[in-house]
């Protein structure tokens, strides 16, 4: 049997003003596994987030969070259905501390004994932030506002975390810890939906993916699929 899908977009197209950016794009993230959306500058991978979101709003087509669609619902209506969502640029609230950016990610969650299990886990899995939980998150370095982001999306406790770029802007070393974090949350069970550039990587973490080109789906397959795939590579990545 088929794994169950956490999120599924259904023929969406979606637009700016005048500009056609995604064009029936139809994808499924499966629930418990790490799915990516690989594909380069400006293919659109940031409005499908964001069309999820609510925040670009599809023409057309449907998107489901466990069967229940999302079409209309408002920003925050989305978060309660269960997406939570690691902006490009990380974004971090720079003058607030550690904790209180924690904090934002759980603004849903009324009982102050589950959010502080909940910081407590985000403490487990970067404990650098638990050394840190007082510090202004805007004085930090890159690789540590990374975290403090990660984790904010942690907060929600989603039933699927978007993540887009994560490792841009980020030094080598810091990239690499950076996918081992995103796998390891994926084995505590979070489903992940992975926006990305970087294809080696990316690859060697997801089990399913898709390849964005001008707005379409190009290309979809196991991450093994995809890694062999040696038209995808010269046609997209180079
Ligand atoms: N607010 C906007 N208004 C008008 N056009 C936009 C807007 N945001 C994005 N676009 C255009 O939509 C297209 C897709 O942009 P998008 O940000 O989704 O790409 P992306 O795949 O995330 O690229 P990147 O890897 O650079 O982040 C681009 O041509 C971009 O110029
Ligand atoms: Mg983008």
């Amino acid at each position: 049997m088929a794994t169950a899908s956490a999120l599924e977009l259904k023929n969406i197209y979606a637009a700016y003003d005048s500009a056609d950016v995604l064009e029936d794009v139809s994808l499924s993230v499966p629930a418990g596994k790490i799915t990516c959306l690989l594909g380069s500058n400006g293919a659109g991978k940031s409005t499908i987030i964001r069309s999820i979101l609510g925040l670009t709003p599809p023409r057309s087509g449907d998107i489901l969070v466990d069967g229940e669609s999302l079409i209309g619902l408002p920003t925050h209506k989305v978060i309660s259905a269960g997406i939570a969502c690691i902006p490009e640029g990380r974004k971090v609230f720079p003058k607030m501390t550690v904790v209180e950016n924690l904090r934002l990610g759980a603004f849903q969650e009324s009982s102050e004994s589950v959010i502080r299990d909940r910081i407590d886990q985000v403490f487990e899995i970067f404990p650098r932030l638990k050394e840190r939980k007082g510090q202004l998150a805007g004085t930090m370095s890159g690789g540590e506002q990374a975290m403090v982001s990660i984790g904010r999306g942690l907060m929600a406790a989603p039933k699927v975390l978007l993540i887009d770029e994560p490792s841009l802007g980020l030094s080598p070393l810091f990239v690499k810890e950076n996918f081992n974090i995103i796998r390891r949350i994926n084995e505590q069970g979070i489903t992940v939906f992975l926006v990305e550039q970087n294809v080696h990587q990316t690859l060697a973490i997801a089990h399913y993916g898709y390849v964005l080109s001008q707005g379409h789906v190009v290309a979809q397959g196991t991450a093994k699929e995809l890694s062999e795939n040696a038209e995808v590579h010269e046609a997209y990545f180079g």
